[in-house]
């Protein structure tokens, strides 16, 4: 037999660079368990709808398992010359079991087989990205509620802005992370469709029970049209938008860490674990992993883009350029998984100076709204003391000396509003505390929202 499935159609042999150029099995050997889990269940449906005997199903069902075994233990060679897992796998099972073999792919083509096969991969990826970006949240938490007293300068336009809780700046990464997650639960909605059935883009002739196999293998439902089922690559473009977003969101704490770092902010140590050293300077510690993870957004986004311009204008229904869908996916996939990993653990292991931030915090006049609203409270309207602020502002800057260190006397140059109790306001912890509304950086609104997130995480809802 020739390994080629179709070759009755040809005279000629396929040209050698040709066989190898339009081969897939050195990517898509990946799907292994998933081409034979479908097979599998594909073969008893037949069987069960007396498309083919019971007998029949069951050496086949058999061949399939053996093959399973020869592959997880490297007993299996992948043939260029099969070109994809599918034939790979089907040809494999004829040369073991004979012809009944060739019997598995009737009412079945594998334009629907490898919709199902991604689909049953991706399904699992998904579950497993939800894991461990559960477990980077967790170690965000962890960080959150270790150094709740812990005060850092915000930041807009990198310019200190005022006071928050180092706590309440994990706690935006963790919010970040649960809207992923949410994409990721929404996607799987979609996703979680049995595309089998479809055959080459018509349907099949066959009595088959596309309903019995989605049950089986686990899927909400069957997909409702055969030409949108073969040529719909949505799951895998949902998923890769999902993943840049996703790896926007870890591309800005990258930047922060390294920020943090270095010695300017001196804000943390990432354990020595995640860093490494510099081949000819003896005193660097670089931020090797938060850098990577900045890096490697951009081919994640890369590959999004991949698969958009891929679908772009293809006709319906299947064409050999989907074949193309599977790398950026795969990439993406090890990509977001190995980022995920390494920064839940590298964030576990983070140590915070948290005296550093505290110094930081009081420079830049970072509590100069705070006497704007105190003015405010007096009756003045927010526009004027603003400016009353500013002015006592630039008085430090030219004097040198920052606000906590004013006299009551030098306060009162700029408004007779101001009296004593002011300096209980301007102090890092009054500016902190004093922003109690729901989502503001107060200790008892982190706190609390730390308790939601917790609980949020242990019902699975983030
Ligand atoms: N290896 C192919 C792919 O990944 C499987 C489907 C091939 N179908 C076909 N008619 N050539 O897209």
């Amino acid at each position: 037999m020739s390994d080629k499935l179709w070759a009755g159609r040809f005279t000629q042999p396929t040209d050698a660079f040709v066989e190898e150029f339009t081969a897939s099995i050195n990517f898509d050997q990946r799907l292994y368990r998933y081409d034979i889990l479908g097979s599998v269940t594909h073969a008893r449906m037949l069987a069960r709808q007396e498309i083919i005997t019971g007998g029949e199903a069951e050496t086949i069902v058999a061949g399939l398992n053996e093959i399973l075994l020869e592959i997880e233990s490297g007993n299996f060679t992948f043939s260029v010359a099969r070109e994809d897992i599918h034939m790979n796998i089907e040809a494999r099972l004829i040369e073991k079991i004979g012809s009944v073999g060739g019997k598995l792919h009737t009412a079945r083509s594998r334009n629907d087989q490898v919709a199902l096969d991604v689909r049953l991969y991706l399904r699992d990826e998904v579950d497993a990205i939800s894991a461990a970006l559960k477990k980077l949240q967790t170690a965000l938490l962890d960080q959150a509620e270790a150094n709740l007293d812990v005060i850092m300068p915000g930041y807009t336009h990198l310019q200190t802005a005022q006071p928050v809780l180092f706590a309440h700046h994990m706690l935006a990464y963790v919010e970040m992370l649960a809207r992923d997650t949410g994409r990721l639960h929404d996607l799987r909605s979609r996703l979680n469709l049995m595309p089998l059935g479809a055959g080459a883009l018509a349907g099949t002739t066959f009595p088959i029970d596309r309903e019995w196999v989605a049950e089986q293998l686990g899927f909400a439902g069957v997909t409702r049209n055969s030409l949108d089922t073969v040529s719909d690559r949505d799951f895998a473009l949902e998923f890769c938008s999902f993943a840049s977003i996703m790896m926007m969101h870890l591309s800005r704490l990258s930047e922060e860490l390294i920020l943090w770092s270095s010695a300017d902010f001196a804000f943390i140590d990432l354990s020595d674990g995640f860093c490494t050293g510099s081949s000819i300077m003896p005193q660097k510690k670089n931020p090797d992993v938060p850098e990577l993870v900045r890096g490697k957004t951009g081919r994640v986004y890369g590959n999004s883009m991949s698969l958009l311009t891929l679908m772009k204008s293809l006709p319906l229904a299947y064409n050999k350029d989907m074949q193309e869908d599977k790398e950026p996916l795969f990439d993406t996939i090890d990509t977001v998984r190995g980022s995920l990993k390494v920064f839940a653990e590298m964030i576990a292991e983070m140590s915070i100076k948290s005296e550093q931030m505290r110094i930081a915090a009081a420079r830049g006049f970072s509590t100069a709204t705070d006497i704007a609203d105190y003015l405010v409270r007096k009756g003045l309207p927010f526009r004027n003391a603003h400016e009353v602020v500013g002015k006592t502002v630039r008085y430090c800057v030219e004097n040198a000396k920052d606000i906590p260190d004013l006299t009551l006397a030098e306060f009162q140059q700029f408004s007779s509003d101001i009296e004593s109790d002011i300096f209980n306001y301007v102090t890092l912890e009054a500016s902190v505390n004093a922003r109690t509304a729901t989502g503001g950086t107060a200790r008892s609104a982190v706190e609390k929202e730390l308790g939601l997130a917790r609980q949020a995480l242990k019902k699975g809802q983030v």
